[in-house]
């Protein structure tokens, strides 16, 4: 099944309560949380007391994405705070297998995200620990940016790649994805899409992702 997973970094934040409990009647797969220092990316967003937040008020999986140096440091907190997976960046990790074994063994899923311009073949001696690949289709740091077309190439690719292995790792991509690029990200081998202005800035979120729904299952 594909999963769609709104981003509530373009949610109303006066009202995040209301936003999550109208994105999880929408019908929201996951919430994702984009996590950000103001290191690894420009931006700072928030951390695990939203993460908690979250959990108080919707039971749809909570997927955080670590946009920040130093993840280990951090990870202990998301995990209890409530995080259903977290991804961590291969740019930012030094012992990726040891980070990816540190989610692992809180028993949550582990993703590994990759910037646009990182190789799928960083992942080839992580691809069997991981549930799923994050595929940045933007540089991180902002909502609302466009889709980076090469991106199709690279979900192909990973998707090759991972079926000669008969691997099984979900591929997430995540920037850009709105009603004109979605069909073509589905195409490519997408299993998990990241909305954030696309879904938030809409106004029905449920017929935004009901019509998404429409266009990756077509
Ligand atoms: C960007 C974040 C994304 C962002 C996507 O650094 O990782 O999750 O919210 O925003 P849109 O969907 O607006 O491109
Ligand atoms: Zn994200």
């Amino acid at each position: 099944m594909k999963i769609i997973a709104p981003s509530i970094l373009s949610a109303d934040f006066t009202k995040l309560g209301d936003e999550l409990t109208s994105i999880e009647e929408a019908g929201a797969d996951w919430i994702h949380i984009d996590v950000m220092d103001g290191q690894f990316v420009p931006d700072i967003t928030y951390g695990p007391i939203i993460v908690k937040a979250a959990k108080r008020v919707t039971s749809v999986p909570l997927d955080v994405h670590l946009m920040i140096q130093n993840p280990d440091q951090m990870i202990p907190a998301f995990i209890n705070a409530g995080a259903d997976l977290i991804s961590v960046h291969v740019e930012s990790c030094i012992h990726l297998n040891r980070t990816i074994q540190l989610i692992k063994d809180s028993g949550i899923q582990a993703g590994v995200a990759l910037n646009p311009a990182t190789p799928v073949s960083s992942l080839e001696w992580i691809l069997d620990a991981i549930d799923y690949v994050l595929i940045m289709s933007v540089n991180p740091g902002y909502a609302g940016q466009k889709f980076i077309p090469n991106t199709l190439n690279k979900i192909r690719d990973l998707k090759n790649d991972m079926e000669k292995k008969k691997l099984s790792a979900l591929i997430q991509i995540d920037g850009g994805v709105n009603e004109d690029t979605i069909a073509d990200i589905a195409a490519a081998g997408t299993d998990a899409f990241v909305a954030g202005s696309a879904i938030f800035g809409s106004k029905d979120y449920k017929q935004t992702i009901e019509s998404f729904r429409k266009k990756i299952d077509a």
